[in-house]
């Protein structure tokens, strides 16, 4: 099981200590919620923000795009080499477009999917993804609760990648925890995104994520 924390429950007034905090505790990838008070009801981070978290990550980052413009986005992010750029199937008229322009930009594409996007929609773009963002709580904001149908929706999702015999990583995000993470790998997940649980475990950091690995 791959781990991204989510920098959002980071203390941003410390943001660059706490970015090598998760990177020194383990992490695989930092995942940055970029947020637009529009798609969703909070507003969150730009670019001078993600330069300063690439600058201070030894780890990959994977930038969750929740926002309306997502191709205006992407061009804002792009120079910061992030592993990958997930947007919002229910925000794009055209996702095979978007999908295309993020891989020209040398830059892994993702689909995210929000708890009640059935992921029958995007099938015929599986081919075209790296990886599957499923969302297990409403896009917003950090600490809500788990959602539990997304494990039945994962497990959808890997029976669908292994019919169009696509290689396709799923990844989810949302009120993951160590009661949550047994299912979710059984389900086929390859990579959880974690916020409050990385940050606020009473043992520290490194420990929370090696209880999720
Ligand atoms: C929610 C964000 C998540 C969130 C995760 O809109 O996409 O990445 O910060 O935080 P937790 O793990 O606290 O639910
Ligand atoms: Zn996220």
């Amino acid at each position: 099981m791959r781990v991204a924390p989510s920098i959002l429950s980071a203390d941003f007034g410390n943001l660059a200590h706490d970015v090598q905090a998760i990177c020194d505790g383990g992490c695989d990838l930092v995942h940055v919620d970029v947020m637009d008070g529009h798609f969703v009801p909070n507003l969150t981070i730009g670019p001078v923000v993600v330069d300063a978290v690439n600058k201070a990550s030894t780890k990959p980052l994977d930038i969750h795009l929740m926002v309306e413009n997502n191709s205006f986005f992407v061009d804002l992010f792009a120079p910061y080499n992030p592993e990958f750029i997930s947007f919002h199937i229910e925000e794009e008229k055209h996702p095979h477009r978007l999908i295309q322009k993020i891989r020209s930009l040398g830059i892994r594409p993702a689909l995210v999917l929000n708890p009640h996007t059935p992921v029958e929609t995007i099938e015929f773009l599986l081919e075209d993804v790296d990886m599957v963002l499923l969302m297990s709580v409403n896009p917003g904001f950090g600490g809500q609760t788990f959602i539990p149908s997304v494990i039945e929706k994962a497990i959808g999702l890997k029976a669908l990648i292994e019919k169009r015999d696509t290689e396709c990583l799923i990844e989810v995000d949302g009120g993951v925890n160590d009661k949550n993470i047994k299912a979710l790998c059984d389900a086929g997940v390859d990579i959880v995104v974690a916020g409050s649980f990385v940050y606020k475990h009473p043992q520290g950091i490194a420990t929370a994520i090696a209880s999720l690995k």
